[in-house]
């Protein structure tokens, strides 16, 4: 029997959020249906609500989710009722070239659930990233599920489905980072910190943190950054290189999007270095630099999508390190909110005020 429930609507472009009563059909198969305990605020819905990201409104928010498994459809083998679970919005098809070849963080045929949520008059709803998770129960595949260990706080867990991943995955996963290794990282919000985190959950020795806000700068420290460049008043290449023996850094993680950061990340690692680019552009966006410099500098240039992520593999990982006080997840919930209160997390988010702001269920 189809149900249902409250969730948090963005009706058109720029127009706030509300709550609506949405329709969740039953699991159809391979598909799940989620009750939803905690999902973070982060920056990509917001991106929804403006319309940067498509026009096919009404969407249902939220994407960073974590909850328990209330039904399976047919076939579904690898969660059962009462699990604990993570929401990820890249489930990997496993028959594609880059899943055969092993590197399904490049898949390229991934996949939400069939069926449609609905507005009690029919109306469709697009889910965020597939997923709609502002929403007391939603509808994915099951794939986009991974099981992970309950007793961690669903507000913690929940992070992992999207910016703390990839800010820890631009660390452990794309750029590699290893024991003794300097890092420089160049922006300092939830992703940047969670690269800061995931450098020293890798054994970096040296962790630089870069961003033109202090507040940013002292919160990096508390997150393992072992020395902090405000890029306003210093150039940070030139810091950074300082830093590192006149070398500059074995990997340098941009998590900012912008022209300028990616240019400094690009100057300030080691000339056989790795550059992280973790930050998102805009479509506008260019970058110029001088031919012989891109040739002559030896290293890696590498993007990162959604931290290279293997959910089954890293979310059971990193919960786990998270419990036994090796990683403190918990540091990037600044604070926990209801469902009508997500309007307002856009306001204090877009003022950089918080680092994550969680609904909780
Ligand atoms: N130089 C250094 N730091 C900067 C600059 C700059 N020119 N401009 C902004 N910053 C800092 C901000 O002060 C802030 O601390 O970058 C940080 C950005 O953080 P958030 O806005 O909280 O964004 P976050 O969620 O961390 O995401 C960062 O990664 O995955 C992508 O789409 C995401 O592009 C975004 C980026
Ligand atoms: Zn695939
Ligand atoms: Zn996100």
């Amino acid at each position: 029997m189809a149900q249902e429930v409250r969730g948090v609507i963005a009706p058109a472009k720029d127009e706030p959020v509300r709550i609506e009563t949405v329709v969740v059909p039953d699991p159809g198969p391979g598909e799940a249906v989620v009750r939803i305990q905690a999902c973070g605020v982060c920056h990509t819905d917001l991106h929804y609500k403006q319309g940067g990201i498509s026009d096919d409104f009404p969407f249902l928010l939220g994407h960073e989710a974590a909850g328990v498994v209330e039904s399976v459809g047919d076939g579904v083998s690898d969660v059962a009722p009462g699990d604990f679970v993570i929401l990820n919005w890249r489930a990997v098809c496993g028959k594609c070239r880059a899943c055969l070849r092993g590197r399904p963080w490049y898949c390229f045929d991934t996949h939400n659930a069939r069926q449609r949520m609905t507005l009690t008059d029919g109306t469709e709803l697009s889910p965020a990233l597939g997923i709609g998770a502002f929403i007391e129960k939603t509808l994915v595949a099951a794939g986009q599920c991974t099981k992970v260990d309950p007793a961690v706080a669903p507000e913690v867990a929940g992070l992992l489905g999207c910016g703390v991943m990839a800010g820890i995955g631009a660390a452990i996963n794309t750029g590699n980072v290893g024991r003794g290794d300097s890092v420089a990282v160049i922006g300092c919000g939830g992703v940047g910190d969670a690269a800061i985190a995931g450098s020293r959950l890798a054994g970096a020795a040296r962790i630089i943190a870069v961003d033109i806000d202090d507040r940013k700068l002292e919160l990096a420290r508390s997150m393992g950054a072992t020395h902090t460049v405000n890029s306003r008043t210093t150039d940070p290449v030139e810091a950074i290189r300082e830093l590192t023996g006149g070398f500059g850094a074995d990997v340098v993680i941009e998590a900012v999007g912008r022209p300028e950061t990616y240019k400094q990340a690009f100057y300030a690692r080691d000339l056989a270095g790795t550059v992280v680019l973790v930050g998102v552009p805009t479509p506008e966006m260019k970058l110029e630099l001088p031919l012989l410099d891109v040739f002559g500098r030896g290293g890696a240039l590498k993007s990162s999508w959604y931290g290279d992520c293997l959910p089954s593999r890293d979310f059971p990982m990193l919960i786990d390190l998270h419990l036994q006080g090796r990683l403190d997840l918990g540091a990037f919930v600044t604070e926990t909110i209801q469902l009508d209160e997500v309007e307002k997390a856009f306001e204090r988010m877009h003022r950089g005020d918080v680092l994550r702001s969680v609904v909780v269920l």
